[in-house]
């Protein structure tokens, strides 16, 4: 194999191998969904729009509240409750704000949990309504976030 093939190979193997072993083994793992948003907003202005979001609706309990963390519960239709947590840090460079959100479901009763945990965390963030704010990106993946990108949302 030529040199540059072989290189090629390798980051590809390797980027396998750190996939595979990235994704939870299902037995030991709470469903979950894990999102990071980024916003030319600043933190003090997120935190208060997340926490009149989560304010606004029935099925959310909101919990401690500090400049930096937003700690919520969720209660689904089937009476299961899932704990969420909104870490806020400011971005480094502009007045934008970095927010790292999860909703973690107790017990993992179902493997593909229709997209429970996403749409938890979705729901407060498009209801707030800084989805439409400047510089709004969201990042995941589907092992970070059970149902992303197949999920809808009601
Ligand atoms: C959320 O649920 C956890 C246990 O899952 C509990 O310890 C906590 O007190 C609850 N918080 C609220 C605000 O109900
Ligand atoms: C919330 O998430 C942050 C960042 O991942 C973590 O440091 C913190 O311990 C979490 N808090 C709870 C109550 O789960
Ligand atoms: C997911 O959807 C299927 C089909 O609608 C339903 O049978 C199942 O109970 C749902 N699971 C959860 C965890 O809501």
């Amino acid at each position: 194999m030529a040199p540059r093939t072989w290189v090629v190979a390798c980051v590809l193997f390797s980027g396998v191998s750190i996939l595979s072993t990235a994704q939870p083994p299902p037995e030991i793992s709470n469903s979950f969904c894990k999102i990071f948003w980024l916003l030319g907003v600043p933190c003090g202005d997120v935190n208060v729009a997340l926490v009149s979001g989560l304010k606004g609706k029935q099925s959310y309990k909101l919990g401690v509240v500090t400049p930096a963390q937003i700690l919520a519960n969720h209660t689904s239709a089937v009476g299961q409750v899932e704990n969420l947590n909104f870490t806020l840090a400011p971005t480094a460079m502009t007045t934008g704000c970095h927010v790292a959100a999860s909703s973690v479901s107790p017990f993992s009763f179902s493997l593909f949990d229709n997209g429970t945990n996403y749409c938890n965390l979705h729901r407060v963030m498009k209801g707030s309504g800084l989805t439409k704010s400047p510089g709004f990106m969201e990042f995941s993946n589907e092992w970070l976030c059970l149902g992303y990108g197949v999920s809808v949302c009601k």
